[in-house]
């Protein structure tokens, strides 16, 4: 009985994910995570670098500076995004948890972004939300990390001038135990009611089969052009 109030909560919580993202308030707004994605698709179009290592480096103080500031904002959001999950993992306020997942959806994607200044954003090379889709550089990036998982190396976070030459961080999210129940094996890890209520909602859903220590996705944040800065990024 309590296992079926425990799913029955993380469903609820599952649709309120989905739509929370869909429903802006009128008026006043802020951008849409759909919105950021689709500028950072426009701003991407036709342009392509062959590899990171080709984009002008920043100076090593500016460098730091960005991922530090960058490390906050994602520690933030991740401090979000788990503290909704262990709140769910306590079994106590399905209700709430929803309520919290709904507003973390608005919270990291719009708050996050207004507060700090930048745009930030989650993607993956697996997506189970096709509007997370990568720009070409952010599916560079989470290869280069790919292979540094392959060959026992850390992926670390990332700073250069993108294309457009914003500076732009990248820091890889990985996956984690307690990530299975939506992300692994829907044979083992993922409860059948889990399993159905993905299917409804995530048509052609990629994100699962995932295992502890793999490249889940990257937190793309890109920070305002410096003033005065004469950076192409070309
Ligand atoms: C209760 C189920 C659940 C758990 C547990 C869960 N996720 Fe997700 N995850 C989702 C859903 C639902 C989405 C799609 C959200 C949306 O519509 O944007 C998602 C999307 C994502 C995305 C965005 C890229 C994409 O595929 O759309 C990343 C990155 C991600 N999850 C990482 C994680 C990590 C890392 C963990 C573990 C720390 C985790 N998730 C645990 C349900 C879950």
């Amino acid at each position: 009985m309590k296992k079926l109030l425990f799913i029955t909560g993380l469903l609820i919580m599952l649709a309120a994910c989905r739509g929370g993202e869909k429903e802006q308030p009128e008026g006043e707004h802020q951008k849409t995570q759909l919105e950021i994605n689709k500028e950072n698709a426009d701003r991407e179009e036709g342009d392509h670098v062959e590899s990171a290592a080709e984009i002008p480096p920043l100076t090593p103080e500016e460098k730091q500076q960005y991922l530090d500031t960058a490390k906050a904002i994602a520690k933030e959001a991740f401090g979000i995004f788990s503290g909704h999950l262990n709140r769910l993992f306590a079994e106590k306020h399905p209700v709430e948890a929803l309520e919290y997942c709904k507003q973390n959806a608005m919270r990291i994607t719009d708050s996050l972004s207004k507060v700090h200044g930048v745009t930030i954003k989650r993607t993956s090379y697996r997506l189970r939300n096709p509007d997370n889709a990568p720009t070409d550089q952010e599916e560079k990036i989470m290869e280069i990390y790919r292979h540094r998982i392959h060959r026992n190396l850390k992926p670390e976070p990332y700073v250069h001038y993108d294309n457009y030459g914003y500076p732009h961080v990248y820091i890889p999210i990985m996956v984690q135990e307690k990530c299975l129940m939506c992300h692994g094996d829907p044979n083992k890890d993922i409860p059948d009611e889990i399993n159905n209520k993905l299917a409804e909602l995530y048509p052609g859903d990629k994100a699962i089969f995932f295992k502890p220590g793999d490249l889940r996705g990257i937190w793309s944040i890109k920070f305002p052009k410096k003033h005065g800065s004469d950076q192409s990024g070309n």
